[in-house]
């Protein structure tokens, strides 16, 4: 069976994008399985940036197929923030409760119309040096005035979803796995999946400092 390895070291994130990859013939691979694999700084202003980023640099360490998510929460009241640096928004090493609670400061005072959000996830493909695409996800909710529910992870307990008048946190799994930024993402994705991992032809051995192919470095092939 063909591998993809899963290109994310945040074990929530890694355990969602599991879960809806379900149903591929494909064998979903850790990076656990790869401890020495360097991690990449999103420096970058862009979630289609940093999620190209972390496909090829791993794609290319582990010689596999590499599927890689960047993802986050843009408030309208707060331009976009916090954006690409959702997961360190209240500062480097920042816990969940402490990035919610500084959102909810920043937007105290502010009536349920003004709260508007969006979480977006832009997943991308490869298979180093190529690229076989990316996709984005998304999904528009608003801010809640007090963290509410026991499920997910990040903001999930602060995102109401208007169409239910709950956060992800309330919802729960089955249902934030049918409609979130991250569902709708992996639902495209599959696509270049199946393109990339599965149907591709087997990866020929490559020369390491190159990353070229052995056999067309060869001079009598
Ligand atoms: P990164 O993609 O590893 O930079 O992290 C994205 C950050 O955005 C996470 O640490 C969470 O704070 C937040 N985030 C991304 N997706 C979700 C989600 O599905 N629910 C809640 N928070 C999320």
């Amino acid at each position: 069976m063909k591998e993809l390895v899963i290109a994310t070291k945040n074990p929530d994130k890694k355990r969602e994008i599991i879960r809806l990859l379900g149903g591929l013939r494909i064998k979903v691979i850790s990076l656990d399985r790869y401890p020495g694999c360097p991690d990449v700084k999103e420096g970058s202003r862009s979630f289609r940036e940093n999620a190209v980023r972390k496909a090829m640099a791993v794609s290319r360490f582990t010689g596999k197929p590499a599927l890689a998510d960047d993802s986050g929460l843009e408030t309208d009241a707060l331009n976009g923030r916090p954006g690409v640096r959702s997961s360190r928004f209240a500062g480097r090493g920042a816990t969940y409760a402490q990035n919610n609670c500084k959102l909810l400061r920043m937007l105290a005072g502010r009536k349920a119309e003004h709260r508007g959000a969006q979480f977006r996830c832009v997943v991308a493909v490869c298979d180093y040096p190529r690229l076989a695409g990316t996709v984005e996800g998304r999904i528009r909710g608003r801010i809640a005035f007090a963290p509410k529910g026991r499920y997910g992870f990040g903001y999930d307990p602060v995102f109401i979803v208007p169409r239910y008048g709950k956060t992800f946190a309330q919802l729960g799994p089955k249902i934030k796995h049918r409609i979130s930024h991250r569902a709708r993402a992996l639902r495209k994705a599959k696509k270049l999946i199946v393109k990339t991992a599965i149907k591709a032809p087997s990866r020929l051995p490559q020369d390491k400092s190159s990353g070229k192919s052995l056999i067309s470095l060869c001079p009598c092939l």
